[in-house]
């Protein structure tokens, strides 16, 4: 039987690199758009993984196949992990040099500068009966300064620094931040729980 997932997110990148990765199991990766539905759940919750099931439930209510939804955003270790849930919403309405500059000021001589971008991915089964969520993190740190020159990806792109790439995202080609980025990470590890599944290996690991 051919199997469907539909991807709770209104972001076609994200939906194009969740359909790169899941065709080669043989799954079709539907957007929202594609089933006429709109994601209406406020992300009320305060983890990343409580709004990424709040997103993925809110879908799978109005659907009949298997859904996957995501949650994303900066955790800055001396913010208590601000922006955290709060990374799309913060300082809305301004563009995201004043948001990059504005997080710059808050730190300003904190020596303190870990951070990481973290992704929750929720799997729910067509069947309803499974529900899963995975996490991916990208450790490393922000920078002093907003740096000069021409910056690549997005959002708070700009100021991170990557443990795992030795350089920031914005210095970053997409593919060098896809293989260890957050989103990266988390849906490689659904990529693997569902092959699992698929071969009837689920080892229920998280
Ligand atoms: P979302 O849940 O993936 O839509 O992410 C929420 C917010 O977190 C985004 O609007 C960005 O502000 C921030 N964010 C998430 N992922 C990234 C990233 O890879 N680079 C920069 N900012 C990100």
């Amino acid at each position: 039987m051919e199997k469907k997932i539909v991807f709770a997110s209104h972001n076609e990148n994200k939906v194009r690199e969740v359909r790169e990765m899941l065709s080669p199991l043989g799954i079709t990766v539907l957007s929202l758009s594609d089933l006429g539905l709109k994601q209406t759940a406020e992300e009320t919750a305060d983890t990343f993984e409580g709004n990424s099931l709040i997103k993925a439930k809110d879908i799978a209510a109005r659907c009949e196949i298997a859904v996957l939804s995501d949650d994303s955003g900066l955790s800055i270790e001396a913010l208590d992990g601000f922006p955290g849930v709060h990374s799309a919403r913060f300082m809305e309405g301004h563009s995201y040099v004043e948001k990059n500059k504005a997080i710059l000021e808050r730190l300003s001589g904190v020596s303190n500068r870990k951070a990481a971008f973290i992704t929750a991915m929720t799997y729910i089964s067509a069947d309803r009966k499974i529900e899963k969520t995975f996490i991916g993190k990208d450790e490393g740190h922000i920078l002093t300064a907003f740096p000069a020159g021409k910056q690549n990806g997005f959002g708070y792109d700009p100021i991170f620094f990557s443990d795992a790439l030795s350089k920031s995202y914005g210095e970053a080609t997409e593919e060098e931040k896809n293989a260890v980025s957050h989103r990266g990470r988390a849906l490689r590890k659904v990529v693997a729980y569902l092959r699992s599944e698929n071969d009837g290996t689920d080892t229920g690991n998280r």
